[in-house]
């Protein structure tokens, strides 16, 4: 049961030069450069390879990248040297940010809801609206699993050698085991399971929502402003 194989085998997450990631940058770049208009200090949080913290360096903003994982960090400091990048990335905990409040003008939270317990993403959130700066803005892009679990299907391909073999959800639903298959292999991973309304009504006790975007039928793009 491993995010860190999931990770490896899933290049979207892990190669920010393979296709499966440009597309995902290419589909939130117009977003990114409408809802933020003003060059600033950026959190990318839960940065993962790194994708998107270079993207907003190459876009004029400052960046600082943080991930919990030894290994996704290690990704983006390779990329990094590749591009002479001036990123920061550094090693931490989203739900106990190494940051002074009111440091930043933007927190970015891309595709990353999977990891957290509804406990965890109060936390997040309540982190993400101590280090913002008062009108800065909370940058979050996600998908809502809920609606999306029913549509998942025993043998739906993903990516270019795995389809998914089993979807084994908890009785509450509030988590998934996910099973991926390949010629070679099979592994599983947890899944917390997320829906649009459960993330609306948690952002609502520290944020206000200024905008928001439909990506496609289950994935969302939403601004907010910190309630302070
Ligand atoms: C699906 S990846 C997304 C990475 C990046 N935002 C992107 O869109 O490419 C989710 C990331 O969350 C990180 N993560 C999980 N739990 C975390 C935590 N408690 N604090 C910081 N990062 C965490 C994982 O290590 C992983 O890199």
């Amino acid at each position: 049961m491993s995010f860190e194989k999931y990770y490896s085998v899933f290049k979207a997450y892990s190669d920010v030069y393979s296709d499966e990631y440009k597309r995902r940058i290419e589909t939130l770049e117009p977003l990114l450069l409408k809802y933020m208009p003003q060059k600033g200090r950026v959190l990318d949080l839960a940065c993962g390879a790194g994708g998107f913290s270079f993207l907003l360096e190459d876009l004029g903003f400052q960046v600082v990248g943080l991930d919990s994982s030894e290994s996704m960090l290690e990704r983006a400091k390779e990329f990094a040297k590749d591009r002479r990048s001036k990123v920061e990335f550094i090693k931490g905990d989203a739900r106990n940010l190494p940051f002074d409040e009111n440091s930043f003008d933007y927190v970015l939270l891309i595709d990353s809801l999977i990891h957290f317990e509804p406990g965890e993403l109060n936390a997040v959130f309540k982190e993400i609206g101590r280090v913002l700066k008062p009108g800065g803005r909370f940058v979050i892009q996600f998908t809502d699993l809920r609606e999306l679990l029913p549509v998942l299907m025993n043998g739906q391909v993903v990516g270019a050698e795995y389809w998914i073999s089993k979807v084994l959800t908890d009785p509450d639903e509030k988590t998934v085991v996910i099973e991926f298959q390949s010629e070679k292999e099979s592994f599983r991973v947890r899944f917390n399971v997320w829906g649009k309304t459960a993330v609306e009504l948690l952002a609502k006790l520290y944020f206000r929502r200024i905008a928001e975007e439909r990506l496609n039928e289950h994935s969302y793009f939403q601004v907010y402003v910190p309630k302070k």
